[in-house]
C-alpha cells in the first residue's frame, strides 16, 4: 500500500513540478500550460492502459483503495461541521416556553470538502432500515436521555403516541428505561449512568455476559463536575474507561465489510456525547454556579482530549460535538445554561447516523 502511496505521490510531483522546472529555463505560460496538460494526459492514458498490465492494476487498484479509505476517515472528521441558524419566531406563538420564540435550524457546512461527504437528514424509513434488527444503549446522564429522546423520536415519530409514553418513562427521574420497537426488531436501552465509573461498571458487564450491543452512545461529566469538582480524577475515570473499551470493541475483520442492511451483526461502534457548554448566569443553583466555572469547564475538557478517549486522539470513540452544537446554537437554546433546545440533541442523533453510516460502510 505504501509503494502505492508513493506511486500517487511521484505521479502528482511529476505532473507539477516537472513543468515548474521547465518554467525555470524560460519557458512561455503557455508552454508550460502545455507541458503540464500533455504530462497530464499522458499519465491519464496510462492509468487507462493498466488493465492489460495486471501489476500496474494492482497499483491503481491499491491507490483507490487508499483513497476510499481517506475519504471514510475523512469524513469522520467533517462530520460534526454544522451551522445553525437560530432566529426569532414571528409574535404567534402561545408562549408556552422561552424556548419556542426562536426557530432552529440547522445543516452541514456547505464547503466543498464538507459536501462531498453527502451527510443527509435521515428520515424515519431510513433509520428504520439503518438499524433494522439492532441493540443501541444510550448510558450516561441528562444529555444522554435528551439524545435517547431525540433518537427515539425520530424513530417512532416524535409526535406520535408512543412517543407522549416514552417521554414520560424516560423523564422519571433517575431511572434506566428500556424500549423494542417491534416493527423493526430493534431495542434501545437508556442506562442511567452519571459519573464515568457507571459507565465503565457497563462496559465491564457486556464483557462479562460476553454480549455486545450494536451501538453505544455514552457521555457524563456534568455530575463529575458538580459534586466531585477534580478534573485531574475525571481525566484517570476516562483513561479507565477508555482501557475496558477498547478491550470490548472486537477487532474489525475485513470480510465482514460490505452489503447493504442494518448495523447489527456487525462490530460495536462507540460514541462519546460531548459535554456542552454551560452558561454560567444561567445556571439555576448557586452551587452550579461557583463550582461549574468556566474556568473547571476547560480543565475538563482537557482531562477529556488527555483521557485520549477519543477517536481524533487515537481512542476507540467518535465524538458527537455537543459543545459546538449548543455553542453556536446559543443562549437562545437553552433555558438553564446546561440542558438545550431539542433541536440539539436532535443534530447529535443526525450526526451519530451518517457517522453510523460511514462506519458500517454503507448508503442510503
Ligand atoms: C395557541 O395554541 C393553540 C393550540 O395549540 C392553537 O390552536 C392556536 O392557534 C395557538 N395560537 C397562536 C396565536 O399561535
Ligand atoms: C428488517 O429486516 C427484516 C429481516 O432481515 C426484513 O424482513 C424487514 O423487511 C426489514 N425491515 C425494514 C423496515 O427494513
Ligand atoms: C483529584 O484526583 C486525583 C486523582 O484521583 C487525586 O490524586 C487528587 O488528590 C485529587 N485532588 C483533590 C483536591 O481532591
Amino acid at each position: 500500500m505504501l509503494g502505492a502511496i508513493h506511486f500517487g505521490v511521484l505521479a502528482a510531483c511529476f505532473v507539477l513540478f516537472v513543468p515548474m522546472a521547465m518554467a525555470g529555463w524560460h519557458l512561455s505560460r503557455h508552454k508550460m500550460l502545455f507541458f503540464s496538460g500533455a504530462l497530464f494526459i499522458s499519465l491519464a492514458v496510462c492509468v487507462h492502459l493498466t488493465p492489460y498490465f495486471p501489476s500496474v492494476s494492482d497499483i491503481v487498484a491499491s491507490v483507490s483503495s487508499v483513497v476510499v479509505y481517506d475519504h471514510r476517515v475523512s469524513c469522520i472528521n467533517e462530520v460534526n461541521q454544522i451551522v445553525w441558524d437560530v432566529r426569532p419566531r414571528p409574535r404567534n406563538n402561545n408562549g408556552s416556553s422561552k424556548l419556542d420564540y426562536f426557530e432552529k435550524n440547522w445543516d452541514w457546512v456547505r464547503s466543498r470538502k464538507v459536501q462531498s461527504c453527502e451527510f443527509q437528514k435521515l428520515d424515519k424509513l431510513d433509520v428504520s432500515e439503518l438499524l433494522n434488527g439492532s441493540w443501541i444503549v444510550v448510558a450516561g446522564d441528562s444529555q444522554a436521555r435528551f439524545v435517547a429522546l431525540s433518537l427515539l423520536g425520530l424513530v417512532l415519530g416524535s409526535g406520535s403516541e408512543a412517543m407522549g409514553s416514552v417521554r414520560e418513562e424516560l423523564f422519571k427521574r433517575h431511572s434506566d428505561y428500556s424500549i423494542v420497537v417491534k416493527e423493526i426488531g430493534m431495542k434501545v436501552d437508556f442506562v442511567w449512568a452519571p459519573y464515568e465509573k457507571d459507565l465503565d461498571d457497563l462496559v465491564v458487564s457486556y464483557k462479562k455476559k460476553n454480549k455486545f450491543p450494536d451501538v453505544v452512545i455514552m457521555g457524563s461529566g456534568l455530575w463529575h463536575m458538580l459534586h466531585v469538582n477534580n478534573a485531574s480524577d475525571f481525566g484517570f475515570q476516562l483513561k479507565e474507561l477508555r482501557s475496558h473499551v477498547e478491550l470490548l470493541v472486537p477487532v474489525r475483520t475485513k470480510g465482514e465489510e460490505g452489503g447493504g442492511g442494518s448495523v447489527s451483526g456487525r462490530s460495536m461502534h462507540m460514541f462519546w456525547i460531548g459535554m456542552p457548554v454551560l452558561i454560567n448566569g444561567m445556571l439555576n443553583t448557586d452551587e452550579k454556579k461557583e463550582r461549574m466555572s468556566d474556568t473547571v469547564w476547560h480543565e475538563y475538557d482537557r482531562s477529556l482530549g488527555e483521557s485520549k478517549i477519543l477517536r481524533q486522539m487515537g481512542g476507540p470513540l467518535v465524538l458527537l460535538d455537543v459543545q459546538s452544537f449548543t455553542w453556536n446554537c446559543g443562549p437562545q437554546c437553552t433555558l438553564d445554561g446546561m440542558h438545550y433546545d431539542s433541536a440539539v440533541y436532535d443534530a447529535a442523533v443526525h450526526v451519530m447516523l451518517n457517522a453510523l453510516l460511514i462506519e458500517s460502510n454503507q448508503t442510503l
